[in-house]
């Protein structure tokens, strides 16, 4: 019997394994994974860089809600948001009505390490980037806290963050009754 299952919704600051681990979780459960950074860039044929340079932040955001607001009749799907995505326009509301929401985070000296080289985004380039890091870590940090289901990645593979995450999300649908098939 086809259930309506709830999404799987990974969140979190950037650098905090969000597309890999959904990567892994929708592999070993064998759902479609979808990366709003990688359904705008498609659809705007430009990277995420040049629609901040082109367009502004103001502009990314909308497309971002428009790209939640498709979502909202979907279900059985793994999603990687964006860093900022569930921090604006009311996001978090629109994606937890049909899906469960996992905060990936991380401790700020290491994801200073794993961000390094990341020239791709737009929110760090410029400055000094651990004062970036820092300055917006320190602007998120009390709005990240209040998601649910915080994964602290930073000694885990994606492998064990991801059965992590499978091991909450079934007994979440245990607890609302649904079928659970085990995989
Ligand atoms: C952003 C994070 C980025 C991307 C954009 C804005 C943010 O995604 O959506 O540059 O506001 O934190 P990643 O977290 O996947 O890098």
């Amino acid at each position: 019997m086809s259930q309506n299952l709830p999404n799987i919704v990974l969140t979190g600051f950037m650098g905090t394994g969000k597309t890999t681990i959904g990567n892994e979780v929708a592999r070993l459960l064998g759902k479609t994974f979808y990366d709003f950074d990688c359904i705008m860039e498609e659809r705007m044929q430009i990277s995420i860089k040049e629609i901040f340079e082109k367009y502004g932040e103001i502009f990314f955001r909308e497309i971002e809600r428009k790209i939640v607001m498709e979502f909202v009749n979907k279900t059985d799907a793994v999603i990687a948001t964006g860093g900022g995505t569930l921090l604006f326009n009311n996001n978090y509301s629109i994606l937890s009505e049909n899906g469960i929401i996992f905060c990936l985070t991380t401790p700020k000296n290491i994801l200073i390490k794993r961000l390094e080289n990341s020239f791709a985004r737009p929110l760090l380039s410029g400055g000094d980037l651990s004062e970036r890091i820092e300055c917006l870590l320190k602007e998120r940090e009390v709005l990240y806290q209040k998601l649910p289901n915080p994964i602290d990645t930073s000694n885990l593979s994606s492998a064990e963050a991801a059965s992590k995450i499978i091991e909450i999300y079934n007994q979440h649908l245990v607890t609302k009754k649904y079928n659970v098939d085990k995989k």
